[in-house]
């Protein structure tokens, strides 16, 4: 694991958060719901280098911190403070590409995602689409990724330099692909492919907030040899937190496809077991059409699983069934994903909206207590972060987002007749209205904010313009 060291200096400035705040504590699929969320109408956020110093009830907590300034405190009427969203799968290199007419999965691969992703060897374009992904996430609420980039270094070079800039927590890696895919995505040496990963890992994990992954892209595109050496580069950096990052029993022609490639595997599941790549730090995209016998290994691994929602309907894809992975004897952590460019926007709260529909389609709903709760802390412990991220609590870092709880006149009125917090909630993933985000904190930085001139600023432009 990367150490969780504290850089708080006592003589660093305080600064806070102020407004109605709601943050999980535990895992309303296990404990009673109500037990697991801390709710403060009037609450504040108190921060010190980037991490949260003290949270609670503003008449509790400003009377511990008299060298809290009021200036030094920002304060959100008709808002809703909650940790920032965390964003379980995505690709950022297929911004570019994200709604395009197309196909189920494998045609759409081949007509849209692989041409497009040949364009990321061009370093200059790389960073374009990093700097416009991270506008996008940003800008709905999302403060943690965890992201496919491709096969070239200036692609993961691109992504990371961004995150830098704003001092996010992401996760990212090279794409291994050396099968099945145009020549010129495609890794020409199963060796060097592996060479180059492990160089962006030692480049890249563990500098700042910067977390790296092998990633190979799903069994079809890999070769036995690829996916052998992806196995045990991930389990030589095991003990350092490195992830691995794949898809996962997607869809139906894709299943059927693996299966002709690996006729030994007993399932999926078993073609990337075969090749020691489950464990505590993989995380598997979509498993839409998993076999009992899947789960149980996925359980026993300590494997994590990403629930993309709006990809999944975009794709024709199937339909995960998050009561089969939360089963309570063997349950699956399991997160959101977007899945750009599968899907068909950035935000985490409106795969909300869409997780509902797919649950009812299947006769079963999702409440919007446990729908927050997959958004933030529940991504967080699929990545293995709980203890850092994705709640509000003294010593985390302090990652936020503000929801506007007035985007239109319209919600505004329609909010009236919800009582609860948690039935507005449901009102606003279900309407998912535009404006939604208010701001955006990275390390107790405001990076985004919808009112500012420059709506978004790196960590460094930010200390410029408290200065000025
Ligand atoms: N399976 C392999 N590659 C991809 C991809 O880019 N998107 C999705 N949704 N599934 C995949
Ligand atoms: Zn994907």
């Amino acid at each position: 694991m990367i150490e969780m060291t504290s850089h708080t200096n006592d003589k660093s400035p305080l600064s806070g958060v102020r407004g109605r705040i709601l943050s999980f504590k535990s895992n309303p699929f296990v404990d009673a719901p109500e037990d697991c969320y801390d709710y403060f109408p009037d609450g504040l956020v108190v921060m010190r280098d980037g991490r949260i110093v003290d949270v609670g009830e503003y008449a509790d907590v400003a009377p511990r911190h008299e060298s809290l300034s009021a200036d030094a405190i920002d304060r959100y009427e008709d808002a809703l403070i909650m940790p920032g969203f965390i964003d379980c799968h995505t690709h950022y290199v297929q911004s570019p590409m994200i709604g395009s007419f197309g196909d189920t999965l494998l045609d759409w691969l081949n007509q849209y995602t692989f041409p497009n992703e040949i364009r990321f060897a061009d370093k200059d374009f790389a960073d374009n689409a990093a700097r416009m992904f991270f506008r996008q996430i940003l800008s709905q609420g999302t403060t943690t990724a965890n992201v496919f980039a491709t096969t070239y270094a200036s692609s993961v070079d691109a992504f990371f330099e961004e995150s830098e800039r704003y001092g996010t927590r992401m996760i990212c890696g090279k794409v291994l692909q050396d099968r099945n895919l145009p020549d010129a995505l495609r890794d020409k040496d199963a060796d060097e492919s592996i060479a180059l990963s492990e160089s962006l890992l030692e480049k890249w994990h563990g500098r700042g907030r910067q977390l790296y992954a092998v990633i190979p892209r799903f069994a079809p595109t890999s070769t036995p040899r690829q996916l052998q050496l992806a196995g045990e580069l991930y389990r030589r950096y095991a003990d350092k937190g490195v992830y691995m990052h794949t898809h996962l029993d997607e869809a139906e022609n894709e299943i059927e496809w693996v299966m002709s490639l690996f006729p030994d595997a007993s399932n999926y599941t078993d073609v990337y077991d075969h090749f020691g790549l489950l464990g505590e730090h993989s995380i598997m995209a979509h498993c839409c059409i998993v076999r009992e016998e899947e789960w149980q290994r996925l359980h026993a691994t300590g494997c994590g699983v990403a629930h993309c929602p709006s990809s999944n309907m975009f794709l024709g894809d199937g339909e995960f069934k998050y009561w089969e992975a939360k089963k309570s004897d063997r349950q699956v952590n399991v997160g959101i994903g977007t899945d750009v460019g599968g899907c068909t926007n950035f935000s985490v709260f409106r795969q909300l909206g869409d997780a509902y529909k797919v649950a009812m389609l299947r006769g079963k709903s999702l409440d919007s207590i446990r729908s927050f709760y997959l958004a933030t802390r529940g991504g967080a412990e699929t990545l293995r972060f709980a203890d850092r991220i994705g709640s509000l609590l003294p010593g985390y870092e302090a990652d936020m987002t503000v929801i506007n709880l007035r985007p239109s006149e319209f919600i505004e009125w329609r909010l009236n007749f919800s009582d609860s917090i948690f039935d507005k909630l449901f009102v606003l993933m279900t309407l998912s209205p535009d404006n939604l985000i208010r701001a955006t904190y990275v390390s107790g930085n405001k990076v985004y904010d919808s009112l500012r001139p420059h709506k978004f600023l790196y960590a460094s432009e930010i200390r410029h313009y408290n200065h000025l």
